[in-house]
């Protein structure tokens, strides 16, 4: 599975891709037909960060199964965070516990994936 597996650039590309369209969404008004556009497509997002994420799990997890296992969830949790706030304001309830906890796992997550040894290492 060359391309998803030799290095992560499709996997940073997803979730980049998809922290923008989340933050588009979350900005825009909340019953505009543009923002439920900007939600399906963040959407569309979630489901290949996930199929990028589990190519390089399946192919890396088993030399340090433990951390890979903890950037799996932190990963999930982010992008949990993000449906949250989406859904939550679009109801008018508060979000602001939800957005602290979304800035909390994205860095998390980009700390452990950058601290995992393929693609980038900075940590
Ligand atoms: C919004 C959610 C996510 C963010 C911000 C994120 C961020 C990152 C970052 C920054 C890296 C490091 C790339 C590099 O070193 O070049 C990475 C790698 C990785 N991510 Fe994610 N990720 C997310 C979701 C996921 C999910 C859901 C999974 C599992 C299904 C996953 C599994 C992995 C794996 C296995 C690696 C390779 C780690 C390595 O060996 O270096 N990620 N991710």
């Amino acid at each position: 599975m060359g391309i998803l597996t030799d290095t992560t650039h499709l996997h940073i590309t997803t979730w980049v891709v998809a922290v923008i369209l989340f933050l588009v969404a979350a900005f825009m008004q909340r019953d505009s037909k543009g923002r439920k556009i900007v939600h399906m497509v963040l959407r569309l997002f979630y489901v290949l960060i996930i199929i990028t994420g589990l190519a390089l799990f399946i192919e890396w997890s088993s030399s340090d199964p433990m951390t890979y296992g903890i950037k799996f969830l932190l990963g999930l949790l982010t992008i949990g965070m993000m449906e949250m706030v989406l859904i939550r304001s679009k109801k008018q309830k508060p979000v602001t516990m939800f957005w602290a906890l979304f800035v909390l796992f994205l860095l998390a997550t980009m700390f452990i994936g950058f601290m995992l040894p393929v693609g980038l290492d900075f940590f």
